[in-house]
């Protein structure tokens, strides 16, 4: 904790971008406006906020301090050095789950180049690693999904470890990238389910910051009582 009840919070955003070659990269829709939401609200609310985004279009909140990565990999080792002395992670960003096992990093691949038949990697699991390291943290995840939400989403959450995480449902006609208002649930430790139906990133955004000031005061009344 900085000071007071103000809270050192990590935010990741965007999406990542796993290069193919120096121009060509593999990445995917998220306009990063979840993200960027979290870190105006947190800040308007007074706590240290640090952003680790991937490219978006989206300008920096005041008092904000903005990390800016390319791939997976650099957020992986981004948010592990802010980690250890933060007291919540937010977890926004729109992970690549692979990238390329040999990108051309030295070069644009020419047509006749290459079968174009590349072998991909996994890229690390952000999360499921902060698990092993986590000591008093909060930490939230988001889960995307295309059926079945709620009950993927709780098994992420366990899977994962997670304190709470924000689940959104994606299919081939809605699709919660870059939409203005949109449905949503969050969902804590004891699967207490809370549904939002169109409701604004922002809107959003509060809830989430409300929930873990909640949990963050709660634990710490735990921790002066034991
Ligand atoms: N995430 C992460 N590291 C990754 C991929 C995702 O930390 N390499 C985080 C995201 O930031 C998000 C959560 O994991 O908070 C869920 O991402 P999602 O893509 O919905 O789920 P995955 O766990 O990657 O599983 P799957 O794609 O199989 O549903």
């Amino acid at each position: 904790m900085v000071e007071d009840n103000r809270l050192k919070i990590i935010v990741t955003a965007g999406p990542t971008q796993e290069p193919i070659d120096i121009i060509r990269f593999i990445t995917n829709s998220s306009s990063g406006v979840m993200g960027y939401s979290i870190a105006r609200v947190a800040s308007e609310k007074n706590h240290k906020v640090v952003l680790i985004s991937g490219p978006t279009n989206l300008a920096v909140p005041e008092n904000v301090e903005s990390i800016q990565i390319q791939t997976a990999g650099q957020m992986y080792e981004t948010v592990k050095k802010e980690f250890y002395e933060s007291d919540v992670i937010i977890m926004a960003a729109a992970v690549c789950d692979f990238k390329l096992k040999n990108p051309n990093t030295s070069s644009k691949i020419k047509k006749e180049d290459s079968d174009l038949n590349f072998e991909f990697e996994r890229t690390p699991d952000i999360l499921q690693r902060l698990k092993r390291i986590k000591d008093n943290q909060i930490i939230v995840g988001f889960a995307l999904e295309v059926s079945d939400l709620q009950n993927k989403a709780i098994e992420k959450l366990e899977k994962k470890k997670l304190d709470l995480i924000v689940a959104n449902e994606i299919t081939a006609s809605r699709s919660p990238f870059g939409k203005k208002e949109i449905d949503a649930f969050i969902i804590d430790k004891n699967q207490r389910v809370d549904a939002y139906k169109n409701i604004t990133k922002l809107e959003l955004a509060q809830k989430i910051i409300d929930k873990v000031e909640k949990l963050k005061l709660q634990q710490i009344k735990v921790q002066k009582f034991s």
